[in-house]
Parts: structure tokens; C-alpha cells; sequence
């Protein structure tokens, strides 16, 4: 039958897992990725929006994207990752050029516009630092009931973090901006580190994909060799933790998930800032956090679509 492909927007700082993110949501045939926004996170926000126009290049998609955020609301920037994710964003990978250039309005401004213009009809996919979302909250509230869904790459529930024993990196990166974006009265769906730390791929995955998607299955391979080496090095384990892919695969299948139903708060001070936990504010709505996952199938859907799509 026809599918009709859901609209998403993804906020992202590639980022290696974000690249396979956009990878996935330009290829699947269930979504169609109108536009990116980009942030501060893994990069600096101006190496984030040139990689996010990188990345649509290499999709050959002219996917349009708004630059966001420098810097946090209110703390100092932590440093750039460079150690997990390369001083470029994709590992060993050199820079890349792109003749196409970021459309002319903030990322918070953009998101506002395209929520707006698509009243109804648009998955709001973070997946990096909440920055620009708490933005454009500020900006327009009205936002809230215009998104279809916002679905949250970050924090955990029971995982504890991954910077901190408490907190998640995107979370960390931003604490303010995720406590409001968690306060607002949305729909809110948490991919966090309890289902996303599950999703592990080891580097044969992505050289499998070089036979097959040569352009991408080569950036990934490459990309992932150095991100395997960091996850190696930290903690240990012979592959990849598949945190954003993963989240955009939720905004299609959220079928593959189990959730948790609370209403959700970022502690903004002390030994344990940045750590996502259960609100006692009963004003807030509930957020439908994953705890459960299956982990078979979001690996297969995601590389059947790598493979299939391009
Ligand atoms: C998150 O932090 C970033 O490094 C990744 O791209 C992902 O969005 C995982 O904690
Ligand atoms: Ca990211």
C-alpha cells in the first residue's frame, strides 16, 4: 500500500551516531526528513551545521539546515568531544566541503517556522544538547501543541549516566534547557541510556555495509573504527553504542520499545547536575520513557535501511 512518510526534523551536533541517524531517516522510506537544526555538542555548532550539510550531500538531498545554538542557556560550554567522536565530527575522516550553505534564520526561529507551517504533522527529533528546543519554547509556546510528538535522545532512568555517574552528555551539555523541554506540555518520548546502551554494534556491521552502500558503508566504516576504539578504551566493549539511530528508529517503530510513564526533571545543581530523574511536580505531563528495547530488530531495520535505501 502507500506509505505515507512522517515528517521529522532532527536537532543534531554530528557526531558519529547522529550521522548514522540522518543516514537512517534520509533513507527510510517511512520518514522524510524535512530539515536538520544544528548545535553545539560533540563539535562546535558551526562544524555541526556544515557536517549536517555534509551529510545531506553524501544523501545527495537538498535537506535544508538551520544553524542553533553556540553555547548552553546558562552554565559555560563544557569541552567539545573530540576524543569519542573526531576534531571534525566523524572520526579519522578529514573535513569535508559543501557548496551548500545553512538557510538564513536561527535554528529555534526555523524549528518555530516549520512546526508551524506543519501544524501537526512534524516528529521533533533531538538529538543532541536541548538548547535550541528550549529556545524555541521561548520563542513559541505554541509549539507544544503543533508538534505531532518530541522524541529525546538523552538522559536515562535507571542507566545512571555516561559523563557522570548521574549524567547523560546531551543532558549534561545543557541541564536548563532540558529541565524546561521536559516542563513543557508535550508529548515527549525519552530515548535514554537504559534502552540505547543495549543497542551495541561491532565494527564488522559497518564493513559488511562497504559491499553493499559503498559511499556510506566506507564513511561509516571509517567513521566507526575511531568511535569503536573510544568505546573500547572507556568501557571496554568491542563495538558501538547506537544512541541516536536508535531514537529515530522510535519515532517510526515505537512498537520496538517499552515504556515507563513519569513525569520527568533534570537536577540543575550540586554533585549530580544533569541527571534525568522522576519529577514530584504532578503538573508536569508524564514522559513515556524507554526501558525495554528490541535489540535484534532496531539493528535490523536500521541496517536494511542503510543497505536498501541508497
Ligand atoms: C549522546 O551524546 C553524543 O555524544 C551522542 O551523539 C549522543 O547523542 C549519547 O550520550
Ligand atoms: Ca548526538
Amino acid at each position: 500500500g502507500i506509505v505515507m512518510a512522517l515528517k521529522i526534523i532532527i536537532d543534531t551536533d554530528p557526531g558519529i551516531d547522529d550521522a548514522m541517524a540522518i543516514f537512517y531517516a534520509g533513507l527510510s522510506d517511512e520518514l522524510n526528513l524535512i530539515a536538520m537544526t544544528s548545535v553545539f555538542g560533540n563539535v562546535t555548532a558551526e562544524i555541526a551545521t556544515r557536517n549536517a550539510l555534509v551529510l545531506g550531500d553524501i544523501l545527495k538531498q537538498d535537506i535544508p539546515v538551520a544553524q542553533g545554538a553556540k553555547v548552553p542557556l546558562m552554565q559555560k560550554p563544557n569541552p567539545v568531544s573530540d576524543y569519542v567522536h573526531g576534531a571534525e565530527g566523524f572520526g579519522d575522516i578529514p573535513a569535508q566541503t559543501t557548496a551548500r550553505r545553512a538557510v538564513e534564520m536561527p535554528a529555534h526561529e526555523y524549528l518555530c517556522q516549520l512546526i508551524n507551517e506543519n501544524a501537526g504533522d512534524v516528529i521533533l527529533c533531538p538529538v543532541g544538547p536541548l538548547t535550541n528546543i528550549a529556545l524555541a519554547l521561548r520563542h513559541d509556546p505554541f509549539i507544544v501543541s503543533k508538534v505531532k510528538s518530541i522524541v529525546i535522545m538523552g538522559g536515562g532512568l535507571h542507566s545512571g549516566g555516561n559523563v557522570t555517574d548521574f549524567a547523560e552528555a546531551n543532558i549534561w551539555n545543557d541541564p536548563h534547557a532540558a529541565d524546561e523541554v521536559f516542563a513543557a506540555d508535550w508529548d515527549v518520548t525519552v530515548i535514554g541510556l537504559d534502552v540505547t546502551q543495549q543497542v551495541v554494534c561491532p565494527h564488522s556491521d559497518f564493513a559488511a555495509l562497504t559491499k553493499t552502500v559503498p559511499v556510506i558503508g566506507s564513511f561509516l566504516s571509517q567513521a566507526t573504527d575511531f568511535y569503536i576504539k573510544f568505546y573500547k578504551e572507556a568501557i571496554g566493549i568491542d563495538g558501538c553504542q547506537m544512541h541516536d539511530p536508535i531514537t529515530v528508529v522510535a519515532c517510526h517503530r515505537p512498537d520496538l520499545f517499552k515504556y515507563e510513564y513519569h513525569p520527568l526533571e533534570v537536577c540543575l545543581h550540586s554533585g549530580r547536575i544533569g541527571e534525568t530523574r522522576i519529577s514530584a511536580d504532578s503538573q508536569r505531563r508524564p514522559a513515556k520513557i524507554a526501558v525495554g528495547v528490541d535489540v535484534a530488530a532496531v539493528k535490523e531495520i536500521f541496517f536494511d535501511t542503510i543497505k536498501t535505501g541508497y
